[in-house]
């Protein structure tokens, strides 16, 4: 039988693909997907304390990627890292490396700030300006350089169709985000996401303060985003990640015990730890 764990994935660096053994794939084959993001044997610490240890994981282009495991075990700390949003914490440090498209983010030419606008960010409370609709996302636009008024427009609207907002808000564009619900605020953070056209979208418990109607809208909209987007996603709600993800991935005190396709993981785990964890038997 294949021990399936995060060590047993082969490269093919010549093609720039990255294959993982499925025995659930019936033909008995590799999978083939494109590797998007490789961290190679990263290692992150908050002072002293070693907070995250020797993860080796590789996110596949225009997939969701679902991290999950108990409260503590580092998953917010891990996509914070994709984007170089930990260099903020003061006396933190990371080991080890974070590949995107083959490029390590950590590498002395990297620019965090472009390292931002490809890897995108969505936190678990919408956090819209206190401004209009529209200056939510035009905002983000103008910062990034743009200066067309036409150009602004066009990508503001297209930015709300995009995260299935449009419709319900057509009318409002003018009126200050803070009056939107919670479920349509956090479409509109998607939005002024997706208008600074990331390559990467990370999601921290986007549903966490969300009701099952808007919750079910973001995964839908989940769902037609990894068509353009990769994605990865943190989620405490085990429906959610068998809904939303083709690969999970479940961290446990700092580690990477187990990552596989959803399929498996939820229906077959390897370690005994993920499945007491997906069956509610710890955490
Ligand atoms: N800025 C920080 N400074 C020091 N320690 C931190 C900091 N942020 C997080 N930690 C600690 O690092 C560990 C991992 O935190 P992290 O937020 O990554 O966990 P998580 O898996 O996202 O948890 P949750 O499911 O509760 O969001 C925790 O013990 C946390 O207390
Ligand atoms: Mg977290």
């Amino acid at each position: 039988m294949i021990k399936l764990d995060a060590k047993n994935r082969t490269n093919s660096a010549d093609m720039g693909y990255t294959e993982i053994k499925d025995p659930l794939n019936k033909v008995g084959n590799f999978l083939p997907e494109k590797t998007k993001i490789k961290a190679g044997n990263l290692n992150f610490y908050y002072g002293k304390t070693h907070t995250l240890k020797d993860i080796n994981l590789n996110i596949y282009e225009k997939k969701v990627t679902a991290i999950i495991g108990p409260s503590g075990c580092g998953k917010s700390t891990f996509i914070r890292l994709l984007n170089r949003m930990n260099d903020f914490v003061a006396d933190s440090r990371a080991e080890g490396e974070i590949l995107i498209d083959e490029n390590n983010i950590f590498g002395k030419t990297a620019d965090p700030v472009e390292i931002r606008k490809r890897v995108g960010m969505v936190f678990q409370k919408p956090n819209p300006f206190p401004k209009s609709i529209f200056d939510n996302i035009a905002y983000g636009l103008e910062i990034n350089g743009a200066k067309d008024r036409f150009y602004i427009e066009e990508k503001v609207v297209n930015s709300l169709k995009k995260s299935a907002l449009f419709e319900e808000i057509r009318h409002r564009l003018r009126d200050n985000a803070l009056g939107l619900s919670g479920g349509q605020q956090q479409r509109l953070c998607i939005a002024r996401c997706i208008a600074i056209e990331p390559e990467i979208i990370l999601f921290d418990e986007p549903c966490a303060s969300l009701d099952p109607i808007s919750t079910a809208k973001i995964e839908e909209l989940i769902l037609e985003l990894k068509k353009d987007y990769t994605i990865v996603i943190v989620t405490h709600n085990m429906q959610q990640a068998l809904r939303v993800s083709d690969y999970t991935a479940f961290f446990l005190m700092g580690e990477l015990i187990e990552y596989n396709t959803t399929k498996k993981i939820f229906e077959n785990p390897s370690d005994r730890r993920t499945e007491d964890y997906i069956t509610g038997r710890f955490g």
